[in-house]
């Protein structure tokens, strides 16, 4: 069992908002939700373009097939019990000039943590997911190819560990993360 250790000063939520992937299948409310995507649409981004773009399916709606359809096997097994499936998706141009924009995925990551987090804050488990189909979903949900298909987030009601597969359940713990001098370096890059 890992346990998450912050030699610096560092703000609870950071340390403790983890992606379990047990979910009880219960329901979420548009209310809920949409309290998601408000502290998403509050994310900074170059020149306030604002590039991300989400598109989601609650369990209860005729859309929920579509987008479980494009989950790889391995996430099917849990993301079942999920509330909703949200895909992320970014604008590649400006806006405001039509030009190409460098950082339109870093703008919408900023997005995403900021929906990641309030998540978390919220009660619920949000799951990133890059296992699924990325040309199948541009197709069946209709993105042009000014935008880039980024991930897919599980979003649900906490459930029970026991409830996972066994191979699962040996995964449903906190991970760790690297040291800070692996990845922050002083004057120029090193190895
Ligand atoms: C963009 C992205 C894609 C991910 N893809 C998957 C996935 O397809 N399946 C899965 O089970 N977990 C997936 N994860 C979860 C990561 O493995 C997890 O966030 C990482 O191990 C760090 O753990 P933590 O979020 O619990 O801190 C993904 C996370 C992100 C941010």
């Amino acid at each position: 069992m890992v346990k998450r250790v912050a030699p610096f000063k560092v703000a609870d939520l950071f340390i403790n908002r983890w992606s379990p992937r047990a979910m009880s299948g219960e329901s979420i409310t548009d209310f809920e939700l949409m309290s998601l995507f408000e502290a998403a649409r509050w994310a900074p981004s170059s020149y306030n373009n604002q590039p991300w773009r989400f598109i989601y399916a609650k369990r209860d709606s005729k859309n929920w097939s579509k987008f479980f359809d494009l989950l790889v096997d391995f996430n099917k097994q849990w993301a079942k019990n999920a509330a909703a499936l949200v895909l992320l998706i970014s604008r590649k141009k400006f806006e405001y000039n039509d030009k190409p924009s460098r950082t339109h995925e870093l703008d919408a990551g900023a997005a995403s943590e900021n929906f990641s987090l309030q998540g978390f804050l919220n009660g619920l488990v949000v799951h990133g997911m890059e296992g699924f189909d990325y040309d199948k979903s541009r197709e069946v949900l209709g993105i042009p190819e000014d935008y880039t298909i980024l991930a897919m987030y599980a979003v649900g009601k906490p459930g029970k560990k026991e409830d996972l597969s066994k191979e699962l359940q040996e995964r449903e713990e906190m991970s760790d993360r690297k040291k800070i001098e692996e990845f922050v370096f002083e004057g120029n890059f090193k190895k």
